[in-house]
């Protein structure tokens, strides 16, 4: 061996941990940073999984038609309707009630059958003891034709969201209760 390979290959000549250093910072930065860019990558999808529905909830806005206008009468009816919903990538079906009635004033009508006390279900002239009432079997509250709060609930049945067109009852979105004011 040369005094000149000598010269080279002493470990005191290599400049100190300069080699290792470099190398475990690259590794450090490398997968630091793949991991930091995997996990956005992973993480992204979820929030907008999670917020999508949120924002673009499907089937709101939309109309659904629901009864045959001639059939409307001055005695509230129970229809069911189904609505297909889009919630980011889930697709489902949801059956809905609407109770429909036309008012004296031969305006139609849609209430929600979901009772503002607790969210029970409401059902026309179903007690005995309070005929020609909407009543909840849950804790006793009771409503009016037009959904006005009688007893026990806070507020009266919403209401969907009314049209009709070529014959045919459409309802939309659920919304507060504007037919209980008209009620004499
Ligand atoms: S939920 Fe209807 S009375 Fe309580």
């Amino acid at each position: 061996m040369s005094s000149h390979d000598e010269h080279q290959n002493h470990p005191n000549n290599k400049p100190p941990g300069r080699k290792e250093m470099s190398r475990r910072q690259f590794l450090t930065y490398t997968l630091g940073g793949a991991s930091a860019f995997m996990g956005v990558g992973a993480v992204l999808p979820m929030i907008r999984f999670a917020v999508d529905p949120i924002l673009h909830k499907k089937g709101e806005g939309e109309f659904i038609k629901v009864a045959e206008e001639s059939k409307i009468t001055g005695e509230p009816q129970e229809f069911h309707f189904e609505l297909k919903q889009q919630d980011g990538w889930y697709a489902s079906t949801a059956t809905l009630t609407a109770w429909i009635r036309k008012n004296e004033r031969g305006e139609i009508y849609a209430l929600s059958p979901i009772c503002k006390h607790l969210g029970c279900t409401v059902g026309w002239n179903n007690n005995k003891a309070t005929p020609n009432e909407f009543h909840c079997p849950c804790h006793g509250a009771r409503y009016t034709k037009a959904g006005k709060n009688l007893a026990v609930a806070p507020k009266p049945l919403d209401q969907y969201k009314t049209k009709i067109e070529n014959g045919w009852v459409y309802l939309g979105d659920i919304v507060p209760n504007t037919e209980a004011a008209k009620e004499a």
